[in-house]
């Protein structure tokens, strides 16, 4: 590992998203909205930054999507590809690659990888019983196979994690463990697999991260990694009996494929390799250097693999730099329930744009400001209309629109002169001249919510100094002492610009061409003369603008209507009733009638009067569907009518018969009807 003649670096990396789905707002909030924020922050303090994310291509998930849709694997992770690149691109996540593990470059460097911890016997080799499915003839590795958790009891936790209670698991922990492919129980069956024997690495892992780590790394990851060493670290597979992923590279081994959790975070390395190929740098800079910062960004359920796996096999290698920083975030939950995207109970990154087109930066504040930093942390419509109406636009935007328009008004659009400075004014450069500094040390302790609420801070002040300092009323008497002021109003929007940008890159950069300010680094920020006086200002337009109601409402209402949809398509069908015989069916007089009349009885919610021509007669029947119906439009609608069913007398009416009616899983009821109209008294069989 080379240290010399080298700057330092900063390799950032976000967590590698399956290729087996779009992504949703959790994912935006937990890794990929504070990455950029850092990586963002890092540039302009113009560090030299490798920012690597990219689709991770393996791994059962994208097997199992496969099957259901009926295509190849391949065109499962091709599809996804392109739409989690494109969402990436639109919100702004400023990656400098986000490549993919199924490239060429990556198979090489994950083969080359486990080549070399296998030469220099980093590996132990190890057969043992596994499960297996005789009617898919497959072994059954990680998704493939579900059961009751062993540590909550959750009854459809996976073969490798329960996402209940987050616990990693492996498939012979899990209890009634089933198959994922046929629903049957396995059977055992012995296979050969690599391992990575992490208790050989317990000791200096111990070492650096319960003795090196638990000051800077945050309270959720270094407890987690903690609870992993105190319980004591066991071998873990690296291979597997599946044939999508990487083929494991020696002998003996065909049919097997590395696990996915071994290549993908290898997946930062090849993407960092294709970036420098096509950038003219030295990817070794950015991974075998000791001054370089590896930081990986990612969710809780990632915790384990970049902080304890990943070093162990970053190690075993010899020639990398572990990661200094593993800032995971909690879950973001939405609306109160937990994000699924198999319960479609999410907010998809391309579906918000069809709704809030040019909007990014009002989720981006509403995920960051809301960040599930610490603790799970809840995304609901009613907030985000409340942080863009009463933060963004009302202190944000109304700060920047006030002292724009002000100098549109009163100096031509152009940025005027600083006369004497009075206290008031010398206050507020001075608590400007701390805000950079503020919002940096909480952005370099990754506390990005803390962070970009110093930022509003700043807004806030420029409103109150211009509340204070009344240039409108002001305007009567000096127009020299106005320009004081909204010179000052104006170089606090210009360091809003770049302390903002991170956060907020659409509407700075929208910002930085209404001021028509210069490129600054975040060192320049907070001083009184980034605008010079005379610099020509275009004319104002709004930064953000309030969101309605009914907008809102929408969003809230799809959800919902998602959510019954799906539930509409998972319901299990009620249990099947015990057999009846075909001479007690044939006992049944079913006929086709025709629903003459139709009231509400007073005294029953549920139960509307029916007058039916049933052809053989014309008779009442009380029906219990007065809260499906209205009567008014059910007459002349055709039913199915249970005609010899014995009378019985309801609320002191004689029903003669009983409506035939289909149940949703939801409780929704429908007329079973002929397909088309038939004379009544036609019988049913
Ligand atoms: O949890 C996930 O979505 C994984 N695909 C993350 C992989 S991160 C890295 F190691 F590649
Ligand atoms: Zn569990």
């Amino acid at each position: 590992m080379n240290s010399e003649h080298s700057s330092k670096k900063y390799t950032i990396t976000a967590a590698l998203p399956y290729a087996n789905g779009p992504v949703h707002i959790g994912h935006l909030a937990g890794v990929y909205v504070p990455a950029d924020i850092y990586v963002r922050y890092l540039r302009s303090n113009n560090k030299d930054v490798a920012f690597i994310c990219g689709s991770d291509e393996h791994g059962v998930p994208i097997t199992i999507r496969a099957k259901k849709e009926g295509v190849t694997p391949q065109q499962v992770v091709d599809k996804y590809h392109g739409i989690i690149q494109q969402a990436f691109s639109d919100f702004g996540i400023d990656f400098d690659i986000y490549s993919r593990t199924s490239s060429d470059t990556h198979k090489a460097t994950a083969s080359d990888f486990f080549k070399n911890l296998y030469a220099s016997d980093k590996f132990v080799e190890q057969t043992s019983e596994q499960y297996f499915d005789v009617a898919s003839n497959q072994f059954l590795a990680d998704r493939y196979i579900t059961g009751t958790c062993p540590k909550c009891h959750h009854e459809d936790a996976y073969g490798d994690q329960c996402e209940n209670c987050g616990s990693t698991l492996s498939p012979t922990e899990l209890i009634n463990p089933k198959s994922a492919l046929s629903g049957e129980p396995p059977v055992l069956k012995e296979t050969k697999h690599w391992y990575l024997p992490l208790d050989q690495h317990e000791a200096w892992l111990k070492d650096w991260i319960v003795k090196g780590h638990k000051e800077d790394w945050k309270a959720n990851v270094y407890g987690q990694c903690k609870s992993w060493i105190d319980q004591g670290l066991n071998p873990r597979a690296v291979t597997r009996d599946l044939n999508w992923g990487v083929p494991v590279p020696v002998k003996g081994a065909e049919g097997k494929v590395l696990y996915v959790w071994f290549d993908a975070p290898i997946g930062y390395i090849s993407a960092t390799k294709d970036w420098a190929e096509q950038t003219g740098k030295n990817w070794k800079d950015y991974w075998q250097n000791e001054n370089t910062e590896l930081v990986h960004f990612i969710g809780k359920d990632n915790i384990v693999f970049h902080c304890i796996i990943f070093p162990a096999m970053l190690k075993a290698h010899g020639d990398y730099v572990l990661p200094t920083q593993v800032p995971a975030n909690e879950f973001l939950n939405l609306e109160g329930n937990k994000i699924s995207t198999s319960k479609n109970w999410a907010v998809w990154l391309h579906e918000y744009l069809e709704e809030f087109p040019n909007q990014q930066d009002v989720l981006r504040y509403t995920l960051c400001a809301n960040a599930p930093e610490s603790k799970d942390n809840d995304f609901t419509w009613k907030d985000f209309q409340a942080r863009n109406n009463n933060e963004l636009v009302a202190i944000l935007g109304n700060f920047i629109n006030r002292a724009l328009v002000l100098t549109q008004k009163y100096f031509d659009n152009k940025v005027p002169q600083q006369g004497p400075l009075f206290d008031p004014d010398k206050e507020v450069l001075e608590l400007l001249s701390q805000f950079p500094n503020k919002i940096a040390q909480s952005i370099e302790k990754y506390r990005f919510r803390e962070a970009l609420g110093y930022f509003m801070d700043l807004a806030r002040l420029g409103n109150k100094y211009l509340a204070d300092t009344e240039p409108w009323k002001v305007i009567k008497e000096s127009e020299e002492r106005v320009g004081t002021i909204l010179n000052i109003a104006l170089q606090i929007a210009a360091s809003l610009q770049i302390t903002g940008s991170p956060f907020l890159p659409f509407s700075m950069d929208k910002l930085k061409g209404l001021l028509n300010l210069g490129d600054f680094q975040w060192a320049e920020a907070g001083r009184s003369n980034l605008l010079p006086a005379g610099t020509q200002l275009t004319a104002s337009s709004l930064l953000f603008t309030k969101i309605e109601d009914d907008l809102i409402e929408k969003q809230v209402k799809k959800l919902e209507d998602n959510k019954k949809a799906n539930e509409l398509a998972n319901a299990k069908a009620t249990p099947i009733k015990d057999t009846t015989q075909f001479d007690d069916f044939m006992k049944m007089d079913i006929r086709i009638g025709t629903i003459l009349e139709a009231e509400k009885l007073k005294k029953s919610k549920k139960l509307l009067k029916l007058l039916i021509d049933t052809g053989l007669d014309q008779r009442t029947i009380l029906s219990g569907i007065a809260e499906h119906f209205a009567p008014e439009d059910i007459i002349g609608q055709q039913v199915c009518v249970l005609a010899n069913l014995a009378p019985r007398k309801m609320m002191g009416i004689e029903s003669e018969g009983m409506v035939l009616m289909a149940e949703d899983a939801d409780g929704a009821l429908k007329f079973i009807q002929p397909g088309d109209k038939v004379q009544p008294g036609s019988t049913v069989s």
